[in-house]
């Protein structure tokens, strides 16, 4: 349950730490993300899976690493004792940083370097998700050089595919990720693995159909071509897989517009999809375990960004029009999912109190740039001015994990709140760290 609240000047609190407090302590822009909030929601996807699926061979969760991931987040993925989703060197330097559990890691990617794959192998990761058939050689390789056998699961296109809203049915192998089902690529890879027993297991079969979604029918089309490749497997190589994945995606509220299925109401439909898939082809003696790889819905809405107003203008659109446009210190290199995506968020003046009307308004960054946008449309007090906080709630979800330093901007921290207390999870770059890098002598 998420902690967040006016106090009596009517300042958002959260954690039990008011924005002002935050902002003086901090600065602006920052990320604030709530730490009870994070472990709640990955506590209650794993027991809701865990009881959903517990009539069935149970179920893992694997935390998506790429949504958003430091040292700290790692760590209290570890205590909750979810499993975790790495798709680079960099974020299992990260989860090495903390001792995570190697077996508890997958790692996923399309195009793996062999000394990632050596990273991976030498620590001991759980399974590594095969994406070509070059991938599975270089895998038995580098397998082969470290005297292990690794496990593997191959990562089958569905062909179906999700958007925002909705899921088309067909017609999406063209896509980088992935074996073809259709087209008979997936049992080929997997062939090729069970060829290479020494050095190669197959551990299970793995889809990932789309981000942002709110249907369960994508995932029942998913489930039901796993499960058919799996029982095909079992018939014609005597091979069962012990788990199937069937990915991340589900969905956040980002504005009032989205209402994502409660966790234990997913876990159940996911639950009854997957029961019904298995029942249809028997051998339920050796009924595979289920894995789900949620970012998004864990740390999505546990951070908002604060940012303050530095001005405030209106623009005539004519026909007696107008439009407020309130520029914050941050923007597209903090956020860049309006850009890229054309998403959607709301905002709320956190710093006081108002008793102005409402005026429709243009939150926009501070980026050289007139997609900039922070906030597309929202209504804001009429007497907002400088110096004023606004927070934009659901920012948890690839908003730093995308960052760019786009006009030489320092990227804002991640600071934590628990409790009363604030803490910096990732500290606030300088002008000095960017150019750091840069070879002045050159
Ligand atoms: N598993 C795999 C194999 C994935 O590729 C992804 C996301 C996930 C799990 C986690 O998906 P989630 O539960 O977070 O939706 N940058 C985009 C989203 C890209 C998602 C990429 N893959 C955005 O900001 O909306």
């Amino acid at each position: 349950p998420r902690t967040v609240d006016r106090d009596e000047e009517g300042r958002l609190t959260v954690g039990g730490v008011d924005v002002v407090t935050l902002a003086a302590e901090h600065g602006t822009a920052a990320y604030v993300l709530d730490e009870d909030d994070f472990r709640s929601r990955a506590a209650d996807f794993r027991d809701s899976f865990a009881a959903a699926f517990g009539p069935l061979a149970g179920a893992d969760v694997y935390y998506a690493a790429k949504a958003f991931l430091c040292t700290a987040v790692a760590r209290w993925v570890a205590e909750e004792g979810l499993h975790l989703d790495v798709c680079t060197g960099g974020e299992l330097a990260v989860a090495q940083r903390v001792h995570f559990p190697a077996e508890r890691i997958g790692f996923h990617g399309n195009n793996k370097t062999v000394a990632e794959i050596r990273q991976a192998l030498a620590y001991g990761v759980g399974r590594i998700v095969v994406d070509s058939l070059q991938e599975i050689d270089r895998i038995a390789a580098v397998a082969a050089e470290l005297g292990v056998v690794a496990p593997v699961m191959v990562r089958v296109t569905v062909g179906v595919e999700a958007h925002t809203h909705e899921f088309i049915a067909t017609g999406h192998e063209d896509q980088k990720f992935g074996f073809s089902l259709a087209g008979g690529h997936a049992l080929e890879a997997a062939r090729r693995i069970l060829e290479r027993p020494d050095v190669l297991a197959l551990r299970g079969l793995h889809s990932h159909i789309g981000s942002q979604i709110f249907d369960t029918g994508g995932f029942e089309t998913a489930a039901h071509r796993l499960v058919g490749l799996h029982a095909r497997l079992a018939d014609e190589h005597g091979h069962h897989c012990p788990e199937i994945d069937l990915g991340g995606g589900y969905g956040i509220a980002y504005t009032s517009q989205h209402t994502p299925l409660p966790t234990a109401t997913l876990a159940q439909e996911m639950a009854a999809i997957v029961g019904r898939e298995l029942a249809a082809v028997g051998d339920a003696t050796r009924m595979p375990r289920v894995s789900i790889e949620p970012g998004r819905a864990i740390v999505g809405p546990s951070t908002f960004t604060l940012y303050e107003v530095g001005t405030v203008k209106d623009v005539e659109l004519g026909g007696g029009h107008a439009r407020t446009y309130v520029s914050v210190d941050g923007g597209m290199s903090d956020n860049a999912r309006p850009a890229l995506y054309e998403a959607d968020y709301s905002c709320t003046l956190a710093s006081r109190r108002s008793q102005a009307g409402p005026r429709l308004s243009r939150v926009v960054g501070r980026h050289c740039e007139s997609g900039d946008i922070v906030v597309l449309d929202e209504y804001l007090p009429a007497d907002l001015e400088p110096g004023d906080l606004i927070a934009v709630p659901g920012t948890g979800a690839y908003c730093r994990s995308l960052s760019s330093q786009y006009n030489h901007t320092p990227r804002p921290p991640v600071v934590a709140v628990r409790g009363g207390r604030s803490r910096v999870l990732v500290r606030r770059e300088t002008i000095d760290d960017l150019l750091a890098l840069d070879v002045a002598d050159a």
